[in-house]
């Protein structure tokens, strides 16, 4: 089943308690939160004290996407903040599968994500490592950007290892996401879409969601 994953760096940030209801009430299955260093990308949003601070809020799996150049630095305070899924970039620095691995032994599950410049061969090595695979289809920084055909291929591509080695991971694309460009991603082999922008300039976010659930199948 589709899972669907409103990105909160389209909601009010004034409100972020609310918007997490909105969104849990609207049918969304996670909420996905967007955690940027003003380093390994050119903005910066929030860190542990506000995911902390809406842990109680809200039910949804809190799907927490780390762009940032050294993971390691705040990876415990992601995790006690109450984080039921860290992924980290492949283009950041560290010793990555170290890093996956403690997300693991923390009961948190990991996720690698790679930007639309970086081929998907440099995710191989960390497949196994991994529940989750996050697919970028726009470069990281910014919402409200147009959706990168690259994503379409290195989804297909995760698809595949999903199939081969029989792995039922998810697979998660992330930017540009809209009825459209959703659809085809499901159809590519998707079964997570993230989306901002669109789903919160909607006014009748339910009704979306619930046809996004149907893609597919
Ligand atoms: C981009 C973020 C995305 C972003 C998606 O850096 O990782 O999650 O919020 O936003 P839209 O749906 O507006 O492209
Ligand atoms: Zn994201």
């Amino acid at each position: 089943m589709m899972k669907i994953a409103p990105s909160i760096l389209a909601a009010d940030f004034s409100r972020l308690g609310e918007e997490l209801n909105k969104i849990e009430a609207a049918g969304a299955d996670w909420a996905h939160l967007d955690i940027m260093d003003g380093v390994f990308v050119p903005n910066a949003t929030f860190g542990p004290p506000i995911i902390k601070a809406l842990r109680p809020v809200s039910k949804l799996i809190f799907d927490s996407h780390l762009m940032v150049k050294y993971p390691e630095t705040y990876l415990e305070e992601f995790i006690d903040a109450g984080s039921d899924m860290i992924t980290i970039h492949t283009e950041s620095k560290g010793n990555l599968k170290k890093i996956l691995e403690r997300i693991r032994d923390s009961g948190v599950s990991p996720g690698i994500s790679l930007n639309p410049g970086t081929p998907f061969s440099k995710i191989r090595r960390y497949l196994d490592h991994v529940d989750m695979v996050l697919i970028m289809s726009v470069q990281p920084g910014f919402g409200g950007q147009s959706f990168r055909e690259e994503a379409v291929e290195k989804i297909r591509l995760t698809a595949e290892y999903a199939r081969t080695s029989g792995r039922d991971i998810f697979i998660s694309v992330d930017g540009g996401i809209n009825r459209e460009t959703g659809r085809r991603c499901a159809e590519a082999g998707a079964n997570v879409l993230v989306a901002g922008t669109y789903l919160f300039r909607r006014d009748d976010m339910a009704s979306e969601i619930s046809l996004w659930k149907t893609f597919g199948k």
